[in-house]
């Protein structure tokens, strides 16, 4: 199933789950900023949750708010009984520390799962597991290299394949050539999140029946981008746009709905 079919099929099976709740999930999207990733990717959240039948709202928030004044915030969704789950867009503004708030999150109510309490994982990780088991992908004894290492991606990623048995590399924008050469040589399941337009191309030698996953998204006078240059001789290359952006966005739903029903 490619990404969009995989997607219109889950979204069907929780707009049926959430038709039949009397009380629906309600979900809250705090933004902290003016960035034009974030309005996207909150308006589709948004949008996502509308099409499904679940409440949401966003509070959007001055850029020069206090982090005192965004704690007060977050501490009253905290309390308030009547909100399933709620997210606190990053980035922040420079003033406002995001360990401090990613910390104040209830781990209850934290949909991102960024809290180190929280039971569930940050949604891109838990998006592509997700999808690359309804492909039927065996992990077991697989090598995975993940490539990037950010707290929302690349750390998380490698420990969720960690999880599934895989070998687990994380290599990074220092990595040498010859170094990053080998370990794609040897890769059965390469994720790339380091945001370099076509890093992964045909200077590089894949496993012809290995898979890439692209987390990476950069923006030129042509559009969008992603971290591989589309067409490497793979058996599975997700693409950009509409590849782990809409896991990633299905992984919110899934993570607020498991929130709802007590985790
Ligand atoms: N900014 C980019 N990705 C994410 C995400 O998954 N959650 C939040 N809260 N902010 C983001």
């Amino acid at each position: 199933m490619t990404i969009k079919e995989y997607i219109k099929t889950r979204k069907q099976e929780i707009k049926n789950e959430v038709s039949k709740l009397e009380k629906k999930p309600f979900l809250v999207v705090i933004q902290v900023n003016e960035d034009a990733g974030s309005n996207a990717y909150v308006k589709g959240k948004l949008k996502d949750c509308d099409e499904l039948g679940i409440k949401a709202e966003l509070i959007k928030l001055p850029i020069d708010t206090s982090e005192e004044n965004l704690l007060k915030i977050i501490e009253n969704c905290n309390k308030n009984p009547e909100i399933t789950g709620f997210i606190v867009q990053m980035p922040l503004p420079k003033h406002i520390n995001e360990e401090t708030i990613k910390l104040a999150i209830s781990p209850e109510k934290d949909v991102d799962g960024f809290h180190p309490l929280s039971k569930l994982n940050p949604c891109t990780p838990q998006g592509i597991i997700d999808y690359l088991k309804s492909e039927g992908t065996n992990f077991v004894g697989k090598n995975a290299l993940v490539i990037g290492r950010s707290n929302i991606v690349g750390k998380p990623m490698a420990k969720l394949l960690l999880a599934e048995h895989c070998n687990v590399t994380v290599t990074h924008s220092r990595t040498k050539f010859e170094d990053m050469n080998w370990f794609i040589n040897h890769a059965d399941i390469i994720v790339i999140a380091i945001g370099r337009q076509h890093y992964l191309d045909n200077k590089y030698n894949y496993k012809p029946d290995s898979i890439v996953v692209d987390v990476g998204i950069s923006r030129d006078e042509n559009g969008l981008h992603g971290d591989a240059l589309p067409g490497l001789p793979v058996k599975l290359q997700t693409p950009v746009p509409g590849g782990v952006g809409l896991l990633t966005r299905l992984s919110l739903i899934e993570n607020l709905l498991k929130i709802y029903k007590g985790l």
